[in-house]
This record gives structure tokens, C-alpha cells and sequence, in this order.
């Protein structure tokens, strides 16, 4: 069965079967019947590399419900539900704090795992508690805000939870005296902005930066932003000085992987029909009929390009999926 429609990054790889839940006893039942599996939301931070040998599992629970106290509202969200069409639930209900993180695609049980983020925002900062079920023993499983272990694009079901539990629900809570973050980029010369103006702003500097998946198949960024030692920043700053970066704590600095990526004249370039994106580096496309071994092939180029010149090692943000699941570069 082809999986193109099923990532964003719409490479034809095939798998075995594939199978949608929208529920628990569904999502039992398919286990149940599957020997080797993968997990997917829509596929948006996901790359069939080669053909996977087993089932894919399509995650469709759906559902939004709400409480109210005085100082928070709480929302109790299925995996399967799409993520901007939540924040735009969120707003429009007077729930805000997530318009940070608009037209981020992808579903709201993936969410937690990357600990998506933009515009000065992770998602991290609004989820109370994630709910999943525990492969092995199929029993229900709460995590909390702190058994997450959330931190920059990471969590602990990228670590010791990963392949283990799949996400059915996650908690958020929005506190009801939020103030807009408004420190990032073009969003700090928006003057007294509500909500709707964040969200508005983000959607459309998103919009032009980065390239619509429907249109154009990609991943959003495909690397993370490397965290570099202090010492390290300030030789390259001697030799690149205009090399930007954000504090991380007093001994690491982040810097912007596509300031690297760019510095290296990667944009627009292409490897057969994958293009290294000409208005943000850090993404790459394909053009219609990439394959796999193409996007392995200019990702590795990427990697070693930036590890001669800058002593940095860029590690991927997607997930790369080949035959028998997980791989690396
Ligand atoms: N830059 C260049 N050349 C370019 C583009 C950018 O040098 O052509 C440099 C500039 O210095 C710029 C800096 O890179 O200031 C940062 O660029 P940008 O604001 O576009 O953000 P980013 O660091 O590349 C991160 C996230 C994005 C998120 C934006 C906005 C990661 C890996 N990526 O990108 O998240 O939307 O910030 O907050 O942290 C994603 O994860 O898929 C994603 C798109």
C-alpha cells in the first residue's frame, strides 16, 4: 500500500498494510494483529525512507472537551485530532496561549513527543498530563507535565517510552490571565497585540517562509537547531562574526542550523528532486518524485558540510522511517 498521501513528505515507499483506529478497542485489535507496526499521526514530521515491512497504525481518535475553573481552562483533546484546527478551537472559545503555535501541522497526539515549537512557545508549557496505553501490558497510562521529561524538540517518548506506549489523549491547560509571548522575531514589532493578531502573524510569516506540504512535499525543519558549549560559539563567533544565537543557560548557546546551512550555499540546491528550500534552508522539499535514498544522500551532505566547516554535528529533527522502522542518518 503506498504511503505518499500519508506524510507530507509524500515519498512513494510502500508498506504491508495499514490500518486506521478511532478508539482503544480498535487500536487493541490492530495491535493484536500486527507483527511489526508504526505509529503515525499525519505524517507530517515522518519520511518513508524505503519500504516498511508491517503495518502502518493511522491514529484517528478524535474529541475535544472542556472545564473551566477560575484560573484555568483544562482541555482533554484526542490524539487524532489536527493540531491547528485545536488552536484555532482554543481561540475562537477565548482559551488562548497556543497562537504562537499555529499552522504547525500535524496531529495532537504527536505533539507531545517532539515538544513542538515556534515563535517563543513549546507546546510543553500547556500540557498538564498525556495519556497513552502501554504496549505491553494494553493498560491505560497517565503521565504527568513532569514524566515527560519535555525539553528542546525532545521527550521521554523519544528516550525510554519510545516504541512503547501509544498516545490516546493529551491534557492541556491554559491559564485564564495568559499574556501573549510576543519576544520572537516579527512578532515583537506587532504593537499591543491580542491573540488573534499573534495568530494572524504567525500564520502569515509562516506562510511565507515556509512551503505548504500540499503544494510542495516537506517535513518542516528537518534538522534541530544544535545546542553548542559557550566556548565553542565564541571561536566561531571570532571567525563567523555575524553568527546569530540564543542563550540556552550560562554554558550553552542554540544556534540557527539554517544560518549554517545557508552560509554553505545549500539554498536551492538540489539532489535529484530534493531541493534544500530557498526561502529557510532548514527544510527540504521534494520537487514530485524524490526517493528516499535521494533525501539520505543530500541530508548527509548537509551534515558533513556543516561538521568540516563549523566543528557542529546537525542531528535530524524528522524521523526517518525505513524498513523495519527508526533509523539514522
Ligand atoms: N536564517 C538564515 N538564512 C535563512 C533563514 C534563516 O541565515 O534563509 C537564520 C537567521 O539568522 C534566522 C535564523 O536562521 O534568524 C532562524 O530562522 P527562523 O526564525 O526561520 O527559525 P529556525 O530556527 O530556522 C525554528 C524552528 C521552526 C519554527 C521557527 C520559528 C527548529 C528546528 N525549528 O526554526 O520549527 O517554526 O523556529 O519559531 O527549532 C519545525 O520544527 O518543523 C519548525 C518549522
Amino acid at each position: 500500500l503506498g504511503l505518499s498521501s500519508y506524510h507530507s513528505f509524500h515519498l512513494s515507499s510502500c508498506c504491508e498494510s495499514l490500518i486506521a483506529f478511532e478508539n482503544v478497542e480498535q487500536l487493541r485489535a490492530a495491535l493484536n494483529n500486527a507483527s511489526r507496526y508504526y505509529l503515525l499521526g499525519e505524517g507530517s514530521n515522518t519520511l518513508f525512507v524505503e519500504d516498511f515491512a508491517g503495518t502502518v497504525l493511522v491514529n484517528k481518535i478524535k474529541g475535544i472537551s472542556s472545564t473551566t475553573t477560575e484560573t484555568a481552562v483544562h482541555l482533554q483533546v484526542g490524539a487524532g485530532e489536527n493540531w491547528h484546527k485545536l488552536v484555532t478551537y482554543a481561540l475562537e472559545n477565548g482559551y488562548h496561549g497556543m497562537e504562537n503555535l499555529a499552522l504547525i501541522p500535524g496531529s495532537v497526539g504527536a505533539c507531545p513527543i517532539q515538544n513542538i515549537g515556534a515563535y517563543g512557545i513549546e507546546v510543553a508549557d500547556f500540557i498538564e498530563s498525556v495519556e497513552c496505553i502501554n504496549l505491553a501490558t494494553f493498560e491505560t497510562q497517565q503521565l504527568t507535565h513532569e514524566q515527560c521529561q519535555f525539553g528542546y524538540r525532545d521527550s521521554i517518548f523519544k528516550h525510554s517510552l519510545a516504541g512503547k506506549v501509544v498516545i490516546t489523549q493529551v491534557n492541556f491547560k491554559l491559564p485564564t490571565n495568559y499574556t501573549p509571548v510576543t519576544t520572537y522575531g516579527e512578532l515583537a514589532a506587532l504593537n499591543n497585540p491580542g491573540p488573534q493578531d499573534i495568530y494572524d502573524e504567525v500564520i502569515r510569516v509562516r506562510q511565507k517562509k515556509l512551503p505548504d506540504p500540499a503544494v510542495l512535499g516537506n517535513a518542516g525543519s528537518f534538522f534541530k537547531n544544535p545546542i553548542i558549549g559557550l566556548g565553542q560559539y565564541e571561536q566561531l563567533l571570532n571567525i563567523h562574526p555575524g553568527l546569530p544565537a540564543y542563550k540556552v543557560d550560562d554554558h550553552r548557546m542554540k544556534v540557527p542550523a539554517a544560518w549554517l546551512i545557508d552560509k554553505l550555499g545549500f539554498k536551492g540546491k538540489t539532489l535529484g528532486e530534493v531541493r534544500c528550500h530557498p526561502t529557510q534552508p532548514l527544510v527540504l522539499t521534494n520537487l514530485g518524485n524524490a526517493c528516499g535514498e535521494e533525501v539520505l544522500q543530500m541530508a548527509r551532505q548537509i551534515i558533513s558540510s556543516v561538521k568540516q566547516r563549523f566543528a557542529i554535528e546537525l542531528e535530524p529533527e524528522v524521523r526517518l522511517i525505513a524498513k523495519h522502522g527508526l533509523t539514522t542518518l
